[in-house]
């Protein structure tokens, strides 16, 4: 008798299912686990200060509306997006989050015998995506922390077809000038796809100046995936979106599940978008509060990558898996660097006030600082 797993795809059985290490669980799982109440989860870059009140009480409007399918297109929300970035509906579609616009770009792209570039270390979803349509992933190493353009153009040959470009970069929080992306673009072939992962540009000084969105008119192989899960606080809502060329946009459209954004996640995503002082008020909350850490981990004698998004990565100067360990005890759960190949750092969200305190006395009383 033949087993399943002779039917499984070898691309599929190469990759990992999502983990379900404490890092990777929701903050009810993660006090079940450790049987604790109070626990700080600093591992998923979340926005911690709740969402807006409009999308909250949008969604609870919407609710009564679950009995209908939504809007297949997003319509209202991909005209306000459109509205927003001063392009077309037409170069605008909408997602279950971000990560699945990363998988549904390289279904549209990518296949077998195909290659994928993205630099390491980066977002996981990158390889996976690469993996599930059975490309071959290229990692390709940071340079000073940051996405090195020149060695990504190096490899770029007739097998390469997308390459991902996650700006800020997720865990350095490092960018990338628009100079620097502009040149690269144009030694790119047009037929290669370049999808810009801008989850945090909004957390950035000059989101307007430093997005890749400016580019998408002068190069048609461009595209810029963005979500709701960070600076809007939508995260469980689900709801990322692809800007690309029109042409881009009408073949990705082809591989989308019929109604992938559902009816509350479209109205949420629409009240917060609409509201811009929440938005504004996320990004200062941001800045005070990744300042504290800043300065309290310079105090501490560690160093960290300066970072434009809403996290920070530490290096510890020592192991930081036990660390890690120790920080877990307390109920403060971050991301070891071992995960990205760093094993001396470690990735922290900037959390609540209260959560980056308590980050903060723990770092302190672990590393055996007296201040
Ligand atoms: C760089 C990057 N891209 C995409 C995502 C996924 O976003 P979404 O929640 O919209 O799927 C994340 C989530 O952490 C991320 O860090």
């Amino acid at each position: 008798m033949k087993s399943i797993q002779e039917s499984v795809r070898p691309n599929i059985k190469q990759i990992k299912p999502f983990p379900q290490e404490l890092p990777d669980l929701s903050v009810g799982e993660i006090k079940e686990r450790l049987g604790l109440d109070n626990v700080y989860k600093l591992s998923f870059n979340e926005n911690f200060n709740g969402p807006s009140s409009a999308a909250v009480k949008a969604m609870r409007e919407a609710a009564d509306k679950v009995n209908f399918y939504p809007s297949s297109y997003s319509v209202e929300l991909s005209g306000a997006l459109a509205g927003e970035f001063g392009v077309e509906n037409t170069n605008l579609l909408l997602s279950n989050g971000a990560d699945e616009m990363i998988n549904l770009v390289a279904q549209t792209f990518a296949g077998p015998g195909d290659r994928v570039i993205f630099p390491s270390p980066s977002f996981g979803a990158y390889a996976v995506a690469a993996r599930m349509v059975g490309a071959e992933p290229m990692p390709v190493p940071l340079l000073d922390y940051t996405v090195d353009l020149d060695a990504m153009l190096s490899e770029v040959d007739d097998k390469v077809k997308l390459i991902y470009i996650c700006n800020p970069n997720n865990p350095t929080g490092t960018m990338l000038e628009p100079a620097k992306v502009q040149r690269f673009l144009s030694k790119i072939p047009s037929h290669v796809i370049v999808m810009f992962d801008e989850a945090y540009m909004e957390f950035t000084p000059n989101p307007k100046r430093l997005t890749a969105i400016n580019l998408i008119n002068e190069f048609p192989n461009i595209g810029v995936i963005r979500t709701f899960s960070k600076i809007y606080g939508l995260a469980g809502a689900r709801v990322g979106y692809l800007i690309a060329g029109k042409e881009t946009v009408c073949v990705v459209h082809k591989v989308r599940p019929p109604f992938n954004v559902n009816g509350l996640a479209q109205a949420g995503a629409l009240a917060a978008l609409r509201d811009r002082k929440y938005v504004e008020d996320m990004r200062s909350i941001n800045d005070a509060q990744r300042q504290y850490l800043e300065e309290e981990i310079n105090r501490m004698g560690m160093n960290f990558v300066p970072s434009c998004a809403n996290f920070l990565f530490i290096n510890t100067g020592c192991e930081a898996g036990i660390i890690y360990e120790k920080l877990v005890q307390r109920g403060i759960v971050v991301r070891p660097g071992a995960q990205f190949g760093a094993p001396g750092f470690m990735r922290v969200s900037v959390g609540s006030q209260e959560a980056n305190r308590e980050f903060i006395s723990a770092l302190r009383e672990i590393m055996g600082v007296v201040v």
